[in-house]
């Protein structure tokens, strides 16, 4: 064998080598796509975020909880068929109307439960270190919905937002919003959304609220629209991870800045006929709270 045969031999097998390990990669890559990213445990164990930290809502995670957001999504095909007969959804489904709730300021030992809530419902999921950065850097503006037994059914967590360029002013933000199954169609989203949006006008000024909500969710854009007054800024094209384009919507707070009577019920939590909602801004012991001197 002379040189350039032993080159030759050299080469051969450097490629070979290259191959195996492109192929291995490209093998691992489609494990994980097709099978293993769809394991909490799994991602968890690796440290992956369902989400990027930083634009949160973008993310999408089909695989984690895909049977419960199946199941909602058709609920909410549902809801959307009889939204456009005119008709409306009797509240919950297995939820007892009478039961009395109780919306207040989320504190950090909620945080598990709002998590635990926001898989159940969403695609769009987050490390627990987000909802500590929100809890810990805006503890005024994340609520809950607890039952009678103080089981958490509903949550809504919320932060600041720097001005826009251009802009003076900061405004708040909706960084995600969902209530359990069994107990929609009580009124606890539109009152949570009231509370957050009124928190982020005494404590911070807000000037406006601004949130992202897929084109395809007719159940939170009735809501956003029709009971919360948002209006549609602009179309975000392909804004989450599956493709899918979101409304980027926003309210205007200045009617909860100035006493205007007009302004959503909000202290009563008197929502005619359906309420039975407690709405509790005051702060438990030891606890950050909204509580209205909270700035
Ligand atoms: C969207 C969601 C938060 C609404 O929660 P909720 O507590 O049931 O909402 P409310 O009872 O406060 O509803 C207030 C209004 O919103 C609209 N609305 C709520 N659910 C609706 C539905 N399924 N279909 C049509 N309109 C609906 C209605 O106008 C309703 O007023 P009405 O009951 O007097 O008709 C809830 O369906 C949910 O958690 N969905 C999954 C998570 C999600 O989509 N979050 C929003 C992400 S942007």
């Amino acid at each position: 064998m002379n040189v350039q045969d032993g080159i030759n031999a050299a080469f051969s097998v450097l490629v070979s080598v290259f191959i195996v390990i492109v192929l291995v990669c490209l093998g691992w890559y489609l494990v994980w796509k097709l099978f293993l990213s769809r394991f909490k445990l799994v991602r968890e164990l690796l440290g992956i975020a369902q989400s990027n930290e930083h634009t949160p809502v973008h993310s999408s995670s089909t695989g984690l909880v895909g049977k419960e957001y199946s199941a909602h999504a058709g609920g909410g095909a549902v809801n959307s068929a009889l939204a456009a007969e005119g008709k409306t959804r009797q509240p919950s489904d297995h939820c007892d109307p009478s039961l009395k709730m109780n919306i207040r300021c989320a504190k950090p030992e909620d945080l598990m439960n709002m998590q635990h809530c926001n898989l159940l419902c969403l695609p769009e999921n987050y490390q627990m270190k987000y909802y500590f950065y929100h809890g810990l850097t805006w503890p005024q503006l994340s609520y809950v919905a607890e039952d009678e037994k103080g089981n958490i059914v509903g949550y809504v967590l919320a932060k600041m937002e720097e001005p826009e360029p251009g802009e003076e002013s900061t405004h708040g933000h909706i960084t995600s919003l969902a209530v359990k199954r069994s107990y929609r169609r009580l009124g606890l989203a539109q009152k949570l959304m009231n509370q957050a949006s009124k928190a982020m006008v005494e404590c911070f000024n807000a000037h406006y609220v601004s949130l992202h909500v897929r084109k395809s969710n007719r159940a939170a854009l009735n809501l956003y629209t029709n009971s919360l007054k948002f209006k549609i800024l602009e179309i975000e094209p392909k804004y989450y991870a599956d493709g899918e384009d979101a409304y980027s919507m926003r309210r205007d707070l200045s009617e909860l800045a100035g006493g205007d009577p007009e302004r959503p019920a909000l202290e009563d939590g008197t929502d005619a006929g359906r309420d039975a909602t407690i709405i509790n801004n005051h702060r438990d012991a030891g606890h950050a709270g909204h509580d209205g001197h909270c700035c």
